[in-house]
C-alpha cells in the first residue's frame, strides 16, 4: 500500500509563533498515522518554526511555498534552496497557479526548479492546473500535459523519488467548488499516462488540490488515481486539520 498524503499549503497566513504553536499542538496532539505521509509548506518566515516543531517526526515532511532555482544571488524576495534547505525544509511547491497567475512564473521557470530542488536533493511538488476558460474549451488535458513536460523535463532515474505531482484545477481554488471525484480522476488518469510516457514510475503520487474539505475528502481518496489532496483553506486551523487527515477513502 502506498501512502496517503495529506499537504497542507499556508499560503500567506500563519506567521512563525502562530506557525509554532500549530506546529507544536499538532505534533503533540496526532501521533504518526500509519500508512500516511503529511506535508506542511508554511510560508518562508515561518519555514524553521515548522522544521524545528517536526524534526522526530519522520512522517511529516516540511517544505518552501516556492524557490528560486540559482543557489544564490542578487534575487530580492526570492527564497533560494539554500535557504530553505538551511531552514529545514526538505522540498518545495513548484508552479502553484498563484505563482503561475498572479506572479507570471512560466511553464519553463518551472522546469528549472524542479531541477534544481532534485539536484540539490530535495522534493519537488510540481503544481498543475487549467484555468475555467481553458476547462471550458476543452483544453483542461493539453494544458496540464504541457505544465507537465516543461515542468519534469530532465527528471529521470532516480531523481522520479524526488518528485510528486498536484493536480489543482485554478477554478476549483478557494472557491468552495471542488471538482467531483469523477472528474478529478479523469485527468488524474491523463496524468498518469502522460508520467509513464516520461519514464515515470507508477510510484510518484499524484494529489488532488481545490477546495478540499473535511466533507468531500472521503470521496477524492477514495479514487484509485488520487494519491493524496494538497489543501489551503481547510489546512489553516490545526484541530480541522487534525481531524481532516485522520479521514482515510471512503
Ligand atoms: P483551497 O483548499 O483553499 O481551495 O486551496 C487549494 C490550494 O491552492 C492548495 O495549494
Amino acid at each position: 500500500m502506498r501512502p496517503i498524503i495529506y499537504a497542507a499549503n499556508w499560503k500567506m497566513h500563519l506567521p512563525p509563533e502562530d506557525a509554532r504553536q500549530f506546529a507544536v499542538s499538532f505534533r503533540d496532539g496526532v501521533g504518526t498515522l500509519p500508512g500516511r505521509t503529511l506535508w506542511f509548506f508554511p510560508s518562508a518566515v515561518s519555514l524553521e518554526a515548522v522544521c524545528q516543531a517536526f524534526r522526530n517526526r519522520p512522517d511529516i515532511r516540511v517544505g518552501a511555498q516556492d524557490v528560486h532555482w540559482e543557489p544564490r544571488g542578487a534575487f530580492t524576495g526570492a527564497t533560494s534552496i539554500p535557504l530553505a534547505r538551511g531552514a529545514g525544509a526538505t522540498g518545495a511547491l513548484v508552479g502553484h497557479s498563484e505563482r503561475r497567475h498572479v506572479f507570471l512564473e512560466t511553464d519553463a521557470e518551472t522546469g528549472r526548479k524542479v531541477r534544481a530542488l532534485v539536484e540539490a536533493g530535495l522534493t519537488a511538488m510540481l503544481c498543475v492546473g487549467e484555468l475555467l476558460g481553458e476547462r471550458e474549451a476543452g483544453q483542461t488535458e493539453a494544458v496540464c500535459m504541457r505544465q507537465l513536460r516543461a515542468g519534469l523535463e530532465g527528471v529521470s532515474g532516480a531523481a522520479w523519488d524526488q518528485v510528486l505531482i498536484a493536480y489543482e484545477p485554478v477554478w476549483a481554488i478557494g472557491t468552495g467548488r471542488n471538482a467531483t471525484p469523477a472528474d478529478a480522476a479523469e485527468v488524474h488518469r491523463a496524468i498518469r499516462a502522460e508520467l509513464a510516457r516520461l519514464g515515470a514510475p507508477r510510484s510518484v503520487p499524484v494529489l488532488y488540490g481545490g477546495s478540499v474539505n473535511l466533507g468531500n475528502v472521503a470521496a477524492l481518496l477514495a479514487e484509485r488515481d488520487i494519491d493524496g489532496v494538497l489543501v489551503g483553506g481547510a489546512s489553516l486551523d490545526p484541530a480541522g486539520w487534525a481531524q481532516l487527515v485522520s479521514v482515510l477513502p471512503a
